[in-house]
């Protein structure tokens, strides 16, 4: 595994824990990109050397959250609207420890590090990330889950009134937004929860205050803004698949061969990019990550579990 250790970072007296972590790892990391042996280096899992940080502005301006409108531009303008503080999470099914916890109980004392991730929207656009977060697997480990739990799930916040987008007009989803993961999965050292973005706290159009990211999915399986996890042992309904079976799977492994019934999946447009330069370049098996990943996934066919 190429992923940097976290180091023993103490809290500050002048900031939120949280937002000082964010900061201080992504400075720790800043460094290390400067010193020229962070992309393309020993530092990030799977990173190559024409892998370029996409500039902040693209990455907090262009997004997915439909929960706020469909357009690329509607998160960055609304999401403001959604309060997060308090942030309160709902824990349940297979596990020892079940309830709601407060966000920040959940995160305190766990180490905060900065993970530089190629991103691939199955919508065919790709983005570089300098996220900052805490392995699922830390997280998760802290309830208990049984043995019999054999998939998590996650779901986004319902709130109409701070969501225009869940207000009706242009809403074929059934909200809450779903997403699920395997265990094995969840618990994959690359698997982040996600609090933080360029050494800051994220950005509510980012999926404030925490969000998934598992790096060799599409960008769907990344669900924003959590406040339930569900342990079960039943494959969980995901919201695209919900939406188009035969366009969404639980898996959303990125895999240029399997294309989308509308689209081809064997390129992908790296922002910034234009009509006119539309930078191209080609997908990769599970995004460039297959050495680390391709071992769950031993014995399927990938083309049926898409
Ligand atoms: N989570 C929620 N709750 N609602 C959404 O609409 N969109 C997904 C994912 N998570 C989405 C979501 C999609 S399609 C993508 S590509 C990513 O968020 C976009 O993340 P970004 O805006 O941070 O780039």
């Amino acid at each position: 595994m190429l992923i940097k250790q976290p180091p023993d970072i103490p809290g500050s007296e002048i900031t939120s824990e949280q937002a000082f972590l964010n900061r201080r790892q992504f400075m720790k990391q800043g460094a290390i990109l400067g010193a020229g042996v962070g992309i393309g280096g020993t530092a990030q899992a799977g990173l190559q050397a024409d892998d370029e940080v996409t500039p902040e502005a693209i990455v907090t301006s262009y997004n997915n959250f439909y929960e706020f409108g469909t357009d690329k531009s509607d998160p960055a303008k609304y999401a403001h609207e959604m309060t997060i503080d308090p942030w309160t999470v709902e824990v349940s099914g297979k596990a020892k420890k079940t309830g709601k916890f407060a966000f920040e109980d959940i995160i305190k004392g766990l180490d905060v590090e900065e993970r530089i991730y190629r991103f691939r929207c199955v919508e065919a656009w790709s983005m570089v990330v300098p996220w900052n977060g805490i392995p699922l697997k830390k997280i998760l480990e802290q309830f208990e889950p049984s043995g019999d739990a054999k998939f998590v799930e996650f779901r986004t916040l319902v709130r109409p009134a701070e969501m225009r987008g869940q207000r009706g007009l242009f809403s074929s989803i059934d909200w809450p937004y779903l997403e699920g993961l395997r265990m094995d999965e969840a618990y994959h050292p690359l698997t982040l929860m996600v609090t933080g973005v360029f050494g800051k706290d994220l950005p509510n159009q980012n999926g404030a205050p925490w969000r998934l990211m598992v790096p060799w999915k599409y960008g769907f399986k990344s669900v924003k803004s959590i406040v339930s996890i569900r342990f079960t042992d039943r494959q969980p309904r995901n919201t695209w698949q919900a939406l188009q079976p035969s366009e969404y799977g639980f898996y959303a492994n990125v895999n240029p061969e399997v294309s989308h019934p509308r689209w081809s999946q064997a390129r992908e447009r790296r922002l910034p990019s234009s009509l006119f330069a539309p930078n191209w370049r080609p997908t990769l098996p599970f995004n460039g990550y297959a050495d680390e990943v391709a071992d769950l996934y031993a014995g399927m066919d990938l083309s049926k579990f898409y």
